[in-house]
């Protein structure tokens, strides 16, 4: 493998999902695989688990760790071709991706979208400048439009989790005060869809996610009775896709309560965190109901070594 930017980049997902249970038995067990290697591991925005989890999935496998946040204390990057750096960029992604990768044997990147322009988020600039300027492979941490570990965690988690062979999954959209990108969420539509599930998004009018994304999947406006017998109720929040990055403050309360929880085949709740407490979920759905959000970011360490080691065992 020579790059993990999309779900899709995975061959076969039940596959790739039990090496990854296997490895959480033992999580050692590759220890010599990263021995004199170094991941650089880099942040245009904040994180709490793909950071640590990725260090700790890197570490696991016995490779050197560097982190840097971007945006704090780099130089400001330039992406365009041919421009005259004359104004607020400092350093060109062809300079700066080449020398990151004579100090990295893997590079990492988060970068998310601006939600401000559609297209220019969709080119996926700051990822696919990397891919295209860096001489190892990529890692998507997040980008504009996936999160690809996180996805990857998710089907770890409901792997493990699930109590029938085809499960409920309901992906629901909730509130949320700021506008949120659709990187997660578009990542779960696709990974659900290489899994046997029966799967429905609930979310305002307004709310539609990439049709490209979403092609053939059931859509119910009336979040009450997509929640009818779920098994996995995986909550998140977008902005518009359609007016691009708004929050359309159409929606009524789509909070996830204890009461709509109760809707549902005792179905557990599912979210990729940081979750807004009492906005997206009230207390008592993560306090005492069946919440996975901790499995889930245990998980991430186990998918990011996956992959990691998936690279490890290709290089060269
Ligand atoms: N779920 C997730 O990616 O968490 P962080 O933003 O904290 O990394």
């Amino acid at each position: 493998m020579k790059k993990f930017v999309s779900i899709k980049d995975i061959p076969s997902l039940p596959e790739w999902v039990e090496e990854a249970i296997n490895i959480k038995k033992q999580p050692l067990a590759h220890k010599e695989l990263g021995a004199n290697k170094t991941i650089g591991l880099l942040f245009f925005n904040p994180s709490l688990r793909t950071r640590l989890s990725t260090q700790k999935a890197a570490r696991n496998l016995g490779m050197d760790v560097i982190v840097m946040n971007f945006n704090k204390e780099g130089w400001a990057l330039e992406f365009e071709d041919g421009s005259v750096m004359n104004a607020s960029t400092s350093e060109h992604i062809k300079e700066g991706a080449a020398v990151i990768s004579q100090y990295c044997d893997i590079v990492a990147v988060r970068a998310f979208a601006s939600l401000e322009d559609k297209e220019k988020d969709e080119a996926e600039t700051v990822l696919n400048s990397f891919v295209k300027h860096a001489s190892v492979p990529v890692v998507n941490m997040e980008s504009a439009t996936a999160h690809p570990l996180q996805a990857l965690a998710d089907a770890i988690t409901l792997e493990e989790q699930k109590k029938v062979q085809k499960p409920k999954v309901v992906l629901s959209w909730a509130p949320h005060p700021k506008a949120l990108p659709h990187a997660v969420a578009n990542s779960f539509v696709e990974m659900i869809k290489m899994t046997e599930a029966e799967f429905v998004i609930t979310h305002p009018q307004g709310y539609e996610l990439d049709p490209e994304i979403t092609q053939g999947v059931d859509i119910e406006y009336d979040q009450e009775k997509a929640f009818e017998n779920a098994d996995f109720i995986y909550t998140k929040n977008w902005s518009s896709y359609t007016d691009y990055g708004k929050i359309l403050n159409t929606e009524a309360n789509w909070t996830v309560t204890g009461e709509k929880m109760k809707l549902t085949n005792q179905g557990a709740f599912m979210h990729c965190l940081p979750v807004r407490r009492n906005v997206v979920v009230s207390d008592e759905v993560l306090d005492e109901g069946n919440s996975l959000v901790l499995e889930q970011a245990n998980n991430r360490t186990y998918a990011a070594q996956l992959v990691l080691k998936k690279i490890l065992e290709n290089a060269d």
